[in-house]
């Protein structure tokens, strides 16, 4: 039996599509859905898939008591739309079981504050013939994990940011769900 934490900043549409997978599964579980913002989306998707939540604060966060507690149990943190950077103590002892998704293909148009239409707005500015995601380890920078996964969307000459955010959106939902599952499948019965 393996337990998942999704930590999310936004509307958690990711959260969601990564929970409906799990729902009818008998060794996986999303046991927790964590944020920082107490109005964050991911609050109702949790609350209607009867899946566990937790608001902490930027301090808590740093915690390392606090977040031992949280997360005792959780065998993979996934991060899907989460704004605060992590800290060095999670990274380690999540290494190899924290993954995040990024709306372009890493390494370009990531690192700080490059994150929702900003991303896709650089990419239309530069003339860019394709964009996608990528799924990565979680290090101590943003966005500079090893990568995992990446997928590649073509944009047109009537694409705008709005669209491509759309063509990006949709394939976040259909990989994230099944990478995050081939992660935990992938982790040995015991790994401390
Ligand atoms: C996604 O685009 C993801 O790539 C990025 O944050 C966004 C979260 O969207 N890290 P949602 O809250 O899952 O809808």
């Amino acid at each position: 039996m393996k337990n998942i934490a999704i930590f999310a900043s936004g509307t958690g549409s990711n959260a969601a599509a990564i929970m409906d997978r799990f729902i009818e599964y008998d060794d996986i579980f999303v046991s927790l859905a964590a944020t920082n913002k107490p109005d964050a989306g991911v609050l109702d998707e949790a609350h209607e898939r009867g899946v566990p939540t937790r608001v902490f604060t930027k301090k808590e966060l740093h915690d390392e008591d606090y977040m031992h507690d949280l997360l005792l149990g959780i065998d993979v943190v996934v991060l899907a739309g989460f704004l605060l950077k992590i800290p060095p103590f999670l990274v380690e002892a999540f290494q190899g079981r924290m993954i995040n998704i990024h709306p372009s293909l890493l390494p370009k148009y990531g690192g700080k504050g490059m994150y929702g239409m900003r991303v896709h707005e650089a990419v239309l500015e530069n003339n860019e013939k394709e964009s996608g995601i990528t799924i990565h380890y979680v290090s101590e920078n943003y966005d500079e994990g090893d990568i995992l996964r990446q997928e590649k969307v073509s944009i047109s000459q009537r694409d705008t940011a709005r669209t491509i955010a759309l063509k990006v959106q949709k394939l976040e939902h259909e990989h994230y769900p099944k990478i995050v599952e081939k992660l935990v499948r992938s982790l040995p019965e015991n790994y401390d």
